[in-house]
């Protein structure tokens, strides 16, 4: 079978297949498992730039890593542009990609700003990529969703302002955060089967 090898920014893959990053699943040995049935890209789970600057030990924790799942993607998550940069600077030595999570839907996540609060504002995510591109020099990708909700679908704004600001990349979940119910639903209306 052919597949082909993406390659994201300077970083050359040897197949398409990448285990997305799942908080709580993602671990080192899980990593280490997909790493061993083929992926090519694994990535931790969300990691919080906020918890990186204060030095917390459980944050710390879901860094460590081997040589042996290399290239490793790290996903950050945040919404201060600043904190993000500096996180990413702490970190830069240890991964192979960083990733920005735009996407997450919890909602102690969405109360402090980032993951899918950061879809409400794409210049803020424009500032986010901007800082974090000047503190990396590595592949720099993000993730996102389709949109807050289904009135506001701007991946493609959110693309464009991405590549702009100096991503290499962009993953889109192609879900919005908010699923407004639709019409028939809102009524009540079951149709006919
Ligand atoms: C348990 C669980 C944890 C997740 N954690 C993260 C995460 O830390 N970062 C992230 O970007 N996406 C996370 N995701 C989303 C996945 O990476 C992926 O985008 C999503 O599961 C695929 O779409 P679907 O599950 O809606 O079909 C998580 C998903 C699950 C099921």
């Amino acid at each position: 079978m052919q597949t082909t090898s993406p390659r994201i920014g300077s970083l050359q893959l040897d197949n398409p297949i990448f285990l997305a990053p799942m908080a709580g699943i993602t671990s080192l040995p899980y990593r280490r498992i997909m790493k061993h049935f083929g992926a090519a890209l694994v990535f931790t789970e969300m990691v919080s730039a906020n918890g990186l600057i204060r030095d917390g030990r459980k944050t710390r924790e879901l860094l460590i890593s081997c040589k042996e799942e290399m290239p490793l993607g790290i996903q950050l998550f945040g919404d201060d542009p600043q904190i993000l940069a500096e996180a990413t600077r702490m970190i830069a030595d240890e991964c192979t990609l960083l990733d920005i999570n735009m996407g997450c839907p919890v909602k102690k996540v969405i109360r402090s700003g980032a993951g899918s609060a950061l879809l409400k504002d794409p210049q803020r995510i424009g500032r986010i990529i901007a800082q974090v591109r000047a503190a990396y020099s590595g592949p720099l990708t993000i993730k996102i969703r389709s949109g807050w909700d289904t009135d506001r679908v701007n991946f493609l704004d959110i693309g464009r302002i991405a590549e702009a600001e100096g991503a290499d990349a962009v993953t889109l979940h192609p879900r919005t955060r908010v699923v407004k119910p639709s019409a028939a639903q809102r009524t009540g209306h079951r149709s006919a089967s």
